[in-house]
């Protein structure tokens, strides 16, 4: 699940490994290593904890122009030295790195046991490389085809072995992997981010491909040796899109690239002349786009808030029934595929297992699927009918910040470009796009309150538990705020719908559990206030979230975070900024690791 980068060339190995190694870290993991080749003999390097502990246990002038390496975000076995990756074959000839998992590693185990083979670590993924020595007469290759013929379960693997100098083998089905083509030297990587820092030229390999590289270059065929075409996608990304400049963390930055991320995701997609939206990347004909009678969204987490949002506003302004689920929820549950309906797929990595496998049984039965991804050439991207990038540039840090509102922006794009071919007017489509069109300016003006909610953050850092609560659009909104708080602060928080608190949550309310209000002044603002005068009754203090100049709510909260006024439809883009800093400085006053929060992995390839 978490990362894997090769190198072969001309250039010493391991400061590239071990560098491609921390640009993954963002993605989450609990330890690292790296097996680095020597003619005729490999080193391997382990490590529980950080690449910094890594770094510090490897040789510094270790030689060797080939060799692997890996982060590891365990799934079988214990967090040690010993399961870290890579696992050697008991020969210590060969060496795997393995993301994903392998479900009937018992059944391969017992039988390798069986055959003498002594097992070292408690993972699932020692099993490969003993299998793949158990085939190997001299070709690295097809040894490796023959070992995944037994295997069940997800995985991306890369595979060096001591008597094949220069040689590295990959092999995919459910777990990304990508080759990065250099100048006299080649990688392959779980994520380009661990490469770009060399080549800007990939290739995405597909479920069930495997590759054979070396220095000179690359080969891809399918499992059973037919030789598979790729095309070379060029990186758009450049370094210091991943590079945190100024910033102390990548959080941070992120939730201040708003609004240029924001502006960048509606770029190009306005035709303001007859106020409506421009999206190229739908591949649908108009017709079946006009005849759409129901719109399903399948997410998880963020993106799952983010398809929240979209179906509220898909219902409200286009007047599509809409709704959004959870990806590991729909998947088990023999979803009925309408004809007349559009689905989407909402993914910030484009890899998420829960909702590519949903995906995957949707188009399976029929189904029309859009993605909305970020990461260019990711899976889901590929494997939907279609869809929209939401080019908010890399996401670093594994909260969700940036993303999330450029999944809104596409939301907001698609709603447009349905309601002008159904009801809405030109008149009310122009109102949508200007209102839309504020929005980058609105952001930038709620991220300059910045001091103001760190007081606040200081102020409330020592709560265990907090409500989040908000209605109608604004009940997403609060969802996320609970999701972002705790993720990276690790306080205990819900996110209910307002109107809700009286069947049951309202019990929790006392002086030490802080609620937070997200009171717009639309059509709802005198329910919300209701609800936060019951809060107060009961003695709980109150954040309110509110628009500038409502003394009202200003006079009831505790504290008062001020927003833009803004067209009713578009405050989940402002009201949700102030949510992100607010998470984001509790998690700083308590000295919590916000780029990687505990237990967590920014693109989960598992279920
Ligand atoms: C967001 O802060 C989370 N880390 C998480 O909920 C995330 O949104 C979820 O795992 C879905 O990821 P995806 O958008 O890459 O599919
Ligand atoms: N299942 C393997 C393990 O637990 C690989 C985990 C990963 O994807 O990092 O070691």
């Amino acid at each position: 699940m978490c990362g894997i980068i090769g190198y072969v060339g001309p250039k010493r190995a391991t400061p590239i490994l071990l560098e491609g190694l921390k640009r993954l870290e963002y993605r989450g993991y609990d330890s690292a290593g790296v097996a680095v080749g020597l003619p005729g003999s490999l080193t391997v390097v382990k490590k529980t904890g950080k690449i910094a502990a890594l770094r510090s246990v490897t040789p510094k002038e270790l030689p060797g122009n080939w060799g692997i390496g890996h982060t590891r975000w365990a799934t079988h076995g214990g967090v040690n030295d010993v399961n870290a990756h890579p696992h050697l074959d008991s020969s210590g000839k060969i060496a795997v790195v393995h993301n994903g998992i392998i479900e009937n590693y018992r059944t391969l185990r017992g039988m390798l046991e069986h055959d003498g083979v002594v097992f070292k670590s408690d993972t699932d993924s020692e099993v490969i490389p003993n299998l793949i020595a158990r085939y190997f007469e001299g070709d690295l290759e097809a040894a490796v085809k023959a070992a995944l013929n037994h295997l069940e379960g997800t995985y991306g693997i890369a595979v060096v072995h001591a008597d094949r100098p220069g040689e590295i083998v990959g092999a995919r089905n459910g777990s990304p992997l990508v080759i990065g083509i250099g100048e006299g030297e080649m990688l392959l990587a779980s994520d380009v981010t661990a490469m770009i820092a060399h080549t800007k030229q990939v290739v995405y390999l597909n479920d069930g491909e495997v590759v054979f590289i070396d220095a000179e270059g690359y080969r891809t065929t399918d499992r059973d040796d037919q030789p598979v075409r790729k095309q070379v996608d060029e990186v758009t990304w450049e370094l210091n899109h991943i590079e945190k400049g100024d910033y102390p963390c990548y959080m941070e930055k992120e939730i201040f690239e708003q609004p240029e991320s924001i502006a960048r995701a509606l770029s190009g997609r306005i035709e303001r002349d007859i106020a409506t939206a421009k999206l190229g990347g739908l591949n649908l004909d108009r017709r079946h786009l006009r005849e759409v009678n129901r719109v399903r969204i399948i997410a998880a987490g963020t993106s799952w808030h983010a398809g929240l949002v979209g179906a509220s506003l898909l219902e409200s302004v286009a007047r599509i029934p809409a709704q959004a689920e959870l990806a590991s929820e729909l998947r088990y549950r023999n979803p009925v595929v309408e004809k007349d309906s559009l689905w989407f797929a909402v993914s910030q990595s484009g890899e998420t297992a829960d909702t590519l496998y949903a995906m995957r049984e949707i188009k399976r039965k029929g189904g029309t699927v859009l993605g909305i991804c970020n990461v260019v050439g990711s899976t889901i991207a590929r494997e939907s009918d279609g869809g929209v990038y939401v080019h908010s540039g890399p996401e670093i840090a594994v909260a969700s910040t940036k993303a999330f509102t450029s999944q809104l922006a596409a939301f907001y794009l698609f709603t447009l470009f349905e309601a002008r071919m159904r009801d809405l007017s030109q008149e009310e489509g122009k109102r949508f796009v200007e209102a839309l069109e504020s929005v980058p300016a609105a952001v930038a003006k709620v991220l300059a309150g910045r001091d103001e909610i760190q007081r606040i953050g200081k102020k409330y850092s020592k709560a265990r538990d907090f409500l989040f609560l908000g209605r109608g659009l604004m009940y997403p909104i609060a969802l996320e705020g609970a999701l972002k708080l705790k993720e990276i602060s690790y306080i205990h928080a819900e996110g209910y719908a307002s109107g809700e608190i009286k069947h049951g949550p309202i019990a929790l309310v006392s002086e030490e559990v802080p609620s937070v209000f997200i009171v717009p002044n639309d059509g709802l603002r005198e329910k919300n206030i209701s609800n936060m005068r019951e809060i107060k009754a009961r003695g709980g203090p109150i954040i309110a979230v509110g628009v500038e100049g409502d003394e009202e709510v200003a006079s009831i909260a505790d504290d008062f975070i001020a927003t833009p006024r803004m067209d009713p439809r578009f405050y989940p883009f402002t009201m949700v900024v102030p949510l992100q800093l607010l998470a984001y400085f509790c998690a700083l006053d308590l000295g919590r690791d916000v780029d990687q929060p505990r237990n967590l992995a920014k693109s989960v390839t598992v279920e």
